[in-house]
């Protein structure tokens, strides 16, 4: 069975240079993931890629399956994940180009699946285990999100960011919204005044769901736009999103290699992701 110990939510752009890459088709309780999973290797560590957007970038964030990605990625061994993503700038002094490691987040979205845990036995019929005692125990479980970041990964990714003389923001809060479109400049703004630092579509259900599997996460965002709260012009859009992103593609991989290469061991795990779950019993069978 294909294994791997680090998962990393990204575009193409991140696996495709990697040599010896291994497609791995994967289903899950919750549907299919996003794509296949690329097993390969970076710096010694076994990684497992998969492009949050599908092949050809076909899924839109609201339509992305996040639960069969974080469940695919824990059943071929995965106990870290990195999940990089394009972001706008809710500060002036976040430009484009900005890496930005957050340390909080948002949720603003509004029609997306975020549990495991919803009092249903799993799909495809499999029952709730039978709790301590005998008794059939509930699918409800509530985890602690106060620090949706795992801290070891956040370090790893400054650290990386910092040796390839890309000094990032460390901290700051992550505003995630349903999408497709971009905000209001209205909306921006009040996101702005609330004191959030970057806006984004996708880091959420990602970090909530990584939590309730005991996986660590960790967010790299790479800020493409100033959102329209933060500038003058004519607000953000799509072409300019995508061309600051490829610009920008070649420098965040070696980043985000050597944060893979910089993240704790699975079995020394210590954080407070890696103990999320202690004491409670989730009533499914984790892959
Ligand atoms: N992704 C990249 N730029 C964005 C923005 N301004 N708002 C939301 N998501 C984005």
């Amino acid at each position: 069975m294909a294994n791997a110990e680090i998962g990393v939510i990204g575009g193409s752009g991140f696996y495709s240079f990697l040599e010896d890459v291994t497609e791995v088709e994967v289903d899950t309780p919750y549907g299919k993931p996003s794509d296949s999973l690329f097993l390969g290797e970076i710096g010694g560590r076994k990684v497992a890629f998969l492009p949050r957007h599908g092949r050809g970038h076909h899924l839109p964030p609201h339509r992305i399956n996040y639960r069969a990605n974080l469940w695919a990625l824990r059943s071929v061994g995965v106990t870290q994940v990195l999940g990089p993503c394009a972001v706008g700038g809710l500060r002036a002094e976040y430009g484009p180009g900005t890496l930005l490691v957050p340390d909080q987040m948002v949720d603003r979205t509004k029609s997306r699946t975020q549990t495991f845990y919803d009092g249903e036995p799993l799909a495809g019929g499999t029952s709730q285990a039978p709790g301590p005692g005998g008794g059939s125990v509930s699918n409800v479980v509530h985890v602690s999100l106060a620090d949706p970041y795992c801290p070891e990964g956040r370090k790893a990714a400054v650290a990386a960011a910092r040796g390839r003389a890309w000094e990032p923001v460390d901290g700051g809060t992550l505003v995630v919204i349903e999408g497709p479109r971009f905000s209001t400049r209205a909306e921006s703004q009040w996101h702005a005044a609330m004191g959030w630092s970057v806006v984004g579509m996708t880091g959420h259900p990602e970090a909530i769901l990584a939590r309730e599997l005991g996986l660590c996460y960790t967010s790299m965002t790479l800020v493409t736009d100033l959102d329209a709260g933060a500038e003058t012009g004519e607000g953000v859009s799509h072409v300019d999103v995508l061309k600051v992103f490829a610009a920008n593609v070649d420098r965040l991989r070696p980043v985000l290699f050597d944060a893979v290469a910089g993240l704790q061991a699975s079995a020394g795990r210590d954080c407070l992701c890696s103990h999320a779950l202690d004491g409670l019993d989730t009533g499914i069978q984790l892959p």
